[in-house]
């Protein structure tokens, strides 16, 4: 049987808190050893440009989320481990993609809209400070995805959107093109916690509550003690399911530590006493995965060579092929395999060549003008007589061009380019006529 490709990609802008755990590294690490996956997780640094504009920061970001997924467990050898950017077939697919996807679907993409909306309530222009890349982020993305054929990608209640965009691009694509893109489908985790932060509310980057995933074990108990309780002494009874406390115990611990955790809430447990419980429950899961992570950043060199190698091994089995035949299907192609004897490939007769028309105004004087088919590109001034129309028009067949000549306008619509082009046609056609003279000859 076919295995089932699973994928997904975490952007590098971050340090990897204890919400990523829970929320994606965790539970992905632990599908990737069921049987019949075969499991793509990338650094999605190229994503990370988008919102991080600091060097080192994207770098170090990438640096500690390669090492964190190594630490917890990912094994290189069973799965695709890799970095978005050592795959330039990402970004070549993401181009033949801009080219199909609709901009009206991503004028309505959740992130750009929240910028424009941002915008228009500080009276800004709409799209003030709004970067292209911000703007092309879901093609971007479904260029990771579609370029493997994913059929599952785990993700986020947020990227829902991006993943009906990816199938809308793939659709199109298959539609233009042949059948070449699986139609991924989105995977939203619902047993998997989302974890409390800090201060209750969700743990995330964006509202600075987060507990880093390898703090220092003092750093995680004093973070831990910082956790925002009510004020119910020791003694009162606490309701566990309100609390954050207790939802990030519940996180770590077995369904039987949950319970007489809960017991002990009913009881009125202490908070310091609680928040003990919490830290040591956590530490004892985390510790040995700290020391391996520490270990692992101390090595970047060996970090480095696992991802290139994962990319390297990726590019020659999937991508690499993958987009010769997509090159192929756009047109992109090799000019000697063309079929030039085809009917509709024949080429198209000749269009008439531009001409010179003369005439005379209700002025009585008389012009010129240079016309290609229905266009006039040249307007003459008025000549006396019809002689000296004619020289004039001599002499430019003769110069080959008219810039320069006062007695030439461009005419509306027209520019210097399109003269060159009509003088160059006539010197071409003239060519031909002589040459035909001659063969009779
Ligand atoms: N946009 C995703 C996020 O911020 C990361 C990502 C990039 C991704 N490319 C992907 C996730 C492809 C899944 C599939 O969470």
């Amino acid at each position: 049987m076919q295995p089932t490709r699973i994928l997904t990609g975490i952007t590098t802008s971050g340090t990897p808190h204890l919400g990523n755990y829970v929320g994606a590294i965790r539970p992905a690490i632990a599908s990737s050893r069921a049987e019949g996956a075969e499991s793509f997780f990338f650094l999605a640094d190229y994503h990370a440009l988008i919102k991080v504009q600091d060097p080192a920061r994207v770098q170090r970001s990438t640096l500690e989320i390669a090492a964190s997924w190594l630490a917890c467990g990912l094994q290189p050898e069973d799965v695709w481990f890799y970095r978005q950017s050592d795959i330039p077939e990402t970004t070549e697919l993401t181009w033949l993609l801009t080219c199909v996807a609709g901009k009206g679907i991503l004028n309505r993409a959740h992130a750009y809209k929240a910028a424009v909306d941002r915008n228009r309530e500080a009276g800004e222009d709409d799209d003030a400070a709004v970067t292209a890349g911000l703007f092309m982020y879901p093609v971007l993305m479904a260029a990771d995805i579609l370029l493997f054929n994913a059929h599952k990608v785990p993700v986020g209640r947020d990227q829902i959107q991006h993943i009906e965009m990816a199938r809308d691009f793939g659709q199109r694509f298959n539609h233009l093109y042949g059948e070449h893109f699986v139609l991924p489908e989105v995977v939203i985790e619902e047993q998997v916690a989302t974890l409390p932060g800090l201060d209750g509310r969700k743990m995330s980057k964006s509202y600075d509550n987060t507990i880093p995933l390898f703090a220092p074990r003092e750093e995680l108990r004093k973070l831990i003690y910082s956790i925002v309780t009510d004020s119910s002494a020791p003694g009162e009874p606490k309701d566990a399911d309100a609390s954050n406390v207790f939802q990030l115990y519940r996180a770590f611990a077995s369904v039987e530590e949950t319970a007489r955790m809960r017991e002990a809430f009913s009881a009125g447990i202490a908070w310091g006493e609680a928040k003990q419980a919490l830290f040591e429950r956590i530490d004892a899961e985390v510790s040995p995965l700290r020391e391996r992570y520490e270990s692992l950043m101390s090595r970047p060199a060996e970090i480095e060579r696992i991802l290139r190698d994962g990319a390297a091994r990726l590019r020659e089995q999937h991508s690499i092929p993958t987009l010769r035949r997509l090159r192929d299907a756009v047109g992109l192609r090799d000019l000697s395999t063309a079929a030039v004897n085809r009917e509709t490939d024949a080429p198209r007769p000749k269009a008439a060549p531009p001409v010179f028309k003369q005439y005379r105004e209700a002025d009585g004087r008389f012009y010129f003008k240079l016309v290609d088919g229905d266009r006039v590109l040249l307007q003459s001034i008025g000549f006396a007589s019809p002689k000296e129309a004619g020289q004039c028009i001599g002499e430019l067949k003769r110069a080959g061009h008219a810039s320069g000549d006062d007695r030439i306008v461009l005419a509306e619509g027209a520019t210097e380019a399109d003269a060159t082009a009509a003088f160059a046609a006539m010197a071409e056609a003239e060519a031909a006529r002589a040459a035909q003279k001659a063969d009779k000859a």
